[in-house]
């Protein structure tokens, strides 16, 4: 850990010893003798570490556990992470500032007040972001969910009866499968071509296919625009069509894409849209979005109807896929802190595009290395083959697979499978022009260190540079 992010934590953590002093003694702050004696205490030694930072010049490292086992995790300052789940959800400065403010249980429900339910709270303005929510995805009514699966899952369950056929890719995530497993409803995949892209015609087919032999058409259809597998692009638009010829709903799932690219739904033709916040829109786990129409929502976001048989109380309001209220804290914090950045870098979806080719263009250098996932990218998240240049050194180093992972965090890099040296994923999402050459730099820096051939106009181009 660098010397620098211990002191900012250990800083960070004496403002709360401070705050804590503060909560205790609350409302008027009535410190005891005690209280003043710790408190100035604390202050003393945040001066020292706040001089510390100014001259550059530290003590001793102190901190490794929170408490209770809790390492401080310091991979975003300390490293540059291509882990491939991670890079979209890292969170925003604004988030993690909203987060020290808010991270208490129920810090949203403040101004709850009549009809008591979280999309309907003014302050913080909880209702203006939901609809901000389904416009930004290009929809009529949004929700906050913990998680994408819990929107898959509100969907299915909203609409799947025993025995119904939902088609999913060969490829779709394996919440997809548990929500419909969760429903009684049967999944039914669409196959991959050749280049692991699911077609609109192989998903007629498998209309057909279903319907030869269920003598019922499909209830559903779930599609990742980019899958977790490849991060390749699967034909959404072509897919919504046939959907929409065959009268089947169409659940886009943009785990993948919300919070990161341009996603308009209407546009695409889906009836429900479904993001992840902690996997692309810069908020804590679990939080995500589930986006319809307005002929959907009172399907989907349908209220309750039961009656207590003794008391006779009911809940009008409430809604039943979303078990009344989801998101009542940091996550949801979080994620509308991050909000107005998120709809910022969609924008730039491009440029992050061209930095994840320009990294592959310098990481397929090292002669034998493969990109498995469509190519040129279309995305951030990509699955390549190290088989043919990196694996033949673990094969004989002392430290196997993990000789790669050793030499990447030498060089400050973290988040690739550690262990994995033949086919593996990373995520080149939110980095800079600079990381990214450092990135590529890396990976032929450690293929020269071990004599692996790198193609003659990359070789030594960075040498001494890492
Ligand atoms: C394609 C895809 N869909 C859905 C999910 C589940 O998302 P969440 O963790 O937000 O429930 C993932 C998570 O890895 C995913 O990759």
């Amino acid at each position: 850990m660098s010397i620098k992010t211990q002191k900012i934590f250990e800083a960070e953590f004496l403002l709360e010893d401070m705050r804590e002093i503060i909560r205790k003694t609350s409302p008027h702050s009535a410190f005891s003798k005690d209280d003043k004696i710790q408190f100035n205490e604390k202050l003393k030694k945040l001066s020292e570490i706040v001089e510390e930072l100014r001259t550059n010049k530290y003590t001793e490292l102190k901190i490794k556990y929170i408490t209770n086992g809790i390492e401080l995790r310091t991979r975003e300052e300390d490293f540059i992470n291509i882990h491939p789940i991670q890079a979209a959800g890292r969170l925003t400065l604004e988030a993690r500032k909203a987060l020290i403010s808010y991270g208490d249980g129920y810090s949203t429900c403040d101004w709850c007040r009549k009809p008591f339910r979280l999309d309907k709270i003014h302050r913080p303005p909880i209702d203006e972001f939901h609809s901000e929510l389904a416009e930004f995805v290009g929809m009529d009514q949004a929700r906050v969910v913990p998680g994408a699966r819990r929107g898959f899952q509100a969907v299915v369950s909203s609409l799947i009866e025993k025995g119904d056929s939902v088609l999913l890719s060969a490829i779709s995530h394996y919440t997809e499968f548990l929500a419909v497993e969760d429903s009684g409803g049967t999944v039914k995949e669409i196959p991959l071509n050749e280049k692991n892209i699911v077609t609109a015609d192989a998903t007629v087919q498998k209309i057909e296919d279903v319907k030869k032999n269920t003598k019922k058409l499909p209830k559903l259809i779930m599609l990742d625009h980019f899958d977790y597998m490849f991060g390749n692009e699967h034909d959404v638009y072509g897919i919504a069509k046939v959907a929409n010829e065959y009268d089947i709903p169409f659940l886009y799932n943009g785990a993948y894409t919300v919070g990161i690219m341009p996603v308009d739904g209407k546009k695409i033709g889906a009836d429900f849209v479904v993001g992840s916040g902690h996997k692309s829109m810069a908020s804590v786990a679990p939080s995500g979005v589930l986006a319809t129409t307005d002929e959907w929502a009172s399907k989907v976001f349908r209220t309750t109807q039961m009656v207590g048989d003794i008391t006779g109380r009911k809940f009008g309001i409430k809604e039943v896929e979303m078990l009344g209220c989801t998101l009542m804290g940091g996550t949801l914090i979080s994620m509308m802190a991050s909000f107005p950045k998120v709809v910022e870098r969609t924008k730039h979806w491009d440029d992050e595009v061209k930095k994840s080719n320009q990294f592959l263009d310098e990481f397929l250098a090292v002669e034998g290395s493969k990109v498995i996932s469509e190519y040129p990218r279309k995305h951030t998240l990509t699955k390549v083959n190290t088989t043919e240049s990196f694996d033949k050194i673990a094969k004989t180093h002392k430290r196997r697979g993990f000789f790669l992972s050793d030499e990447l965090r030498k060089r400050g890099i973290v988040g690739e499978f550690a262990g994995s040296t033949r086919t593996w994923k990373l995520n080149t999402y939110g980095r800079t022009w600079d990381q990214i050459k450092y990135l590529g730099h890396a990976f032929i820096d450690i293929a020269e260190k071990y004599d692996v051939p790198v193609k003659a106009n990359k070789q030594g181009q960075y040498s001494g540079d890492v």
